[in-house]
């Protein structure tokens, strides 16, 4: 079955508003008319506003970073679904590595942002991945069906269908260090494998499972042409709208 590829940018804690709308404004003009390809990008919370300003009636699509689980109430610092959906937000990135290694994220918080952000009517990007040693020591399967199967606990097969899964090797993020397309590839086919365990063959042919970890537009070409890689979750060389662009539509 073909997936439409799909493309996000995730800016972390990158750019004052001012550097986000002239960035958001940069990727517009060059991705805005994209058809074939799903575009997102996702600044930091303070910028979401403004940045769906610029992205309005144009095919980028925004996307937010993090999202706390709970309704609303005595949870200073957080942000809600209601929140992220009052400002146009249509996808948020779950259970980056990042959040999982300094802010206390687990398999069971991403669970639980997961169904918090289908019942509002979001759609997750869920992030996996193992780290170098666990990569080292025999464990990148077992962390990554641990991290998969944990993400998708309790969701619904007509929910499952809406997520993005994005595999990304922790050692290849912001490193400069890409997986090999065999690496990338084999891991796809692998996570696909748990997704078609927890519901069956066609959800897990539908799911679009983006690479993560240093992808630029000189290796995009090659990582976006394997079987089972769907799009890219872009970090540094989302900092940037011709890099962006370059991934978008590799040369
Ligand atoms: P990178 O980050 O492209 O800078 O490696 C990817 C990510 O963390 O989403």
């Amino acid at each position: 079955m073909a997936r439409k590829k799909f493309i996000a940018g995730n800016w972390k804690m990158n750019t004052t508003i001012d550097e986000a709308v002239a960035l958001a404004k940069a990727v517009v003009e060059k991705a805005g008319q994209v058809a074939d390809v799903d575009v997102a990008i996702c600044p930091p919370f303070i910028s979401l506003k403004a940045v769906s300003d610029v992205v309005k009636g144009s095919n980028v699509k925004l996307g937010a970073q993090d999202v706390h689980w709970e309704a609303k109430g005595a949870f200073t610092g957080k942000i809600s679904c209601a929140m992220l959906k009052s400002v146009g937000v249509q996808y948020v990135i779950i259970g980056h590595s990042e959040q999982r290694t300094y802010f206390h994220e687990t398999n069971e918080t991403v669970n639980k942002k997961v169904k918090a952000v289908l019942a509002a009517g979001l759609l997750p990007i869920i992030c996996v991945g193992e780290t170098l040693d666990e990569r080292k020591t025999g464990k990148l399967f077992s962390v990554v069906e641990g991290q998969t199967k944990g993400a998708f606990a309790g969701i619904s097969k007509a929910d499952a269908l809406t997520c993005t899964v994005a595999y990304e090797p922790v050692w290849a993020i912001g490193t400069g260090e890409v997986a090999t397309p065999d690496q990338a590839n084999e891991m796809h086919i692998f996570i696909r494998k748990q997704i078609s365990s927890l519901y069956d063959t066609d959800t897990a042919g539908a799911v679009r499972i983006q690479y993560g970890g240093s992808m630029k537009p000189d290796n995009a070409k090659a990582l976006l042409a394997l079987s089972d890689v769907d799009g890219g979750l872009i970090g540094g060389a989302a900092l940037k709208a011709d890099d962006f662009f370059g991934i978008v539509k590799p040369k």
